[in-house]
């Protein structure tokens, strides 16, 4: 059986199109802040595959609740893959871009050191240190940008506010990726239905996932307003000025360098 955590965020919805027979489990049934209770209900359920995909992802709250964006990102992870361990079942987990430093402009690549400038991102950091830790089969997909027809994401904010300002600032200075979060959910469930017939797979490890041209935040603004526009919306946005993160101050700081490259040949989940 494939269980998988986090039912209603953008990557799990996702996921409920592609892996319709799986368990898919919310927050209330499967509350990450309860580690104890998480291995409990794995004892229960004896799932043969996980993916995880709960997660803390409000990134500059996480500076203020350090200890709750820890528990879920890093601690309850590391609990499930000590029992994956024990109980011979295979974990998905996802991280982020975020686990860099954020300086440069070449992509990142899965076995560069990592040094996040932000508290979430060192959430992130610790749950892949305690999933790899517990030796247990892992795959953990780094993403970068994700957004879907669900849920809270840029491109959603940019359509809101493209139609009520005419004026709208996007930073110029943060590169990285948009990923889809159907993109994400096809690669993973080729995977895992790879994994549950025993077909060839890629050993476990981490890997870096990416879809889409690195691009700045103002240049995905600009690519969403434009789409929109064709697609016939109506939109009262004239201008999408370019500023600089320091222009923009935020409570956590974001990489300005944020693109993910693999060492892998590409297309290697597809
Ligand atoms: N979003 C991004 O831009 C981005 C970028 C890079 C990497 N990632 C990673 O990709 C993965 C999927 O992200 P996403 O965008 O799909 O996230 P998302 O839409 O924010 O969804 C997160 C999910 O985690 C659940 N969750 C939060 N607190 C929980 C708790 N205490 N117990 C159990 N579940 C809890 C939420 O449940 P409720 O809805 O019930 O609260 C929600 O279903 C995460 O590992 C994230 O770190 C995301």
């Amino acid at each position: 059986m494939i269980l998988v955590f986090g039912k209603n965020g953008q990557v799990a919805t996702a996921l409920q199109e592609v892996l319709p027979n799986a368990l898919f489990l919310d927050s209330k049934e499967a509350d990450f802040l309860f580690p104890d209770k998480i291995a409990t209900l794995l004892d229960e359920k004896k799932p043969q595959i996980i993916i995880n995909a709960s997660a803390y992802t409000a990134v500059d709250k996480a500076e203020d609740e350090r200890e709750t964006s820890l528990t879920i990102n890093a601690k309850t992870p590391g609990v499930i893959a000590h029992w994956c361990k024990q109980n011979n079942c295979t974990l998905l987990h996802y991280s982020t871009d975020y686990v860099f430093r954020g300086d440069g402009d070449r992509p990142w690549l899965e076995n560069d050191p990592t040094s996040p400038v932000n508290w979430y991102g060192e959430t992130k950091l610790q749950g892949e240190k305690e999933i790899l830790a517990s030796g247990c089969n892992a795959y953990i997909f780094r993403i970068s940008w994700v957004y879907s027809p669900w849920g809270n994401n840029f491109p959603k904010t940019i359509l809101r506010l493209a139609k009520e300002r005419e004026q709208l600032s996007v930073v110029n200075d943060q590169w990285g990726a948009p990923t889809d979060a159907r993109d994400v959910a096809r690669v993973s469930a080729k995977l895992v239905k790879n994994l549950e017939s025993k077909l060839p797979c890629p050993e476990p490890g981490i890997y870096h996932l990416r879809f889409e041209e690195y691009q700045t935040w103002h240049q995905f603004a600009s690519n969403i307003v434009e789409k929109a526009r064709a697609a016939g919306e109506n939109l009262k946005v004239k201008e999408i000025r370019p500023v600089t993160s320091s222009e923009f101050p935020t409570k956590a700081k974001r990489p300005g360098n944020s693109r993910l490259g693999s060492k892998y040949p590409q297309g290697l989940f597809e």
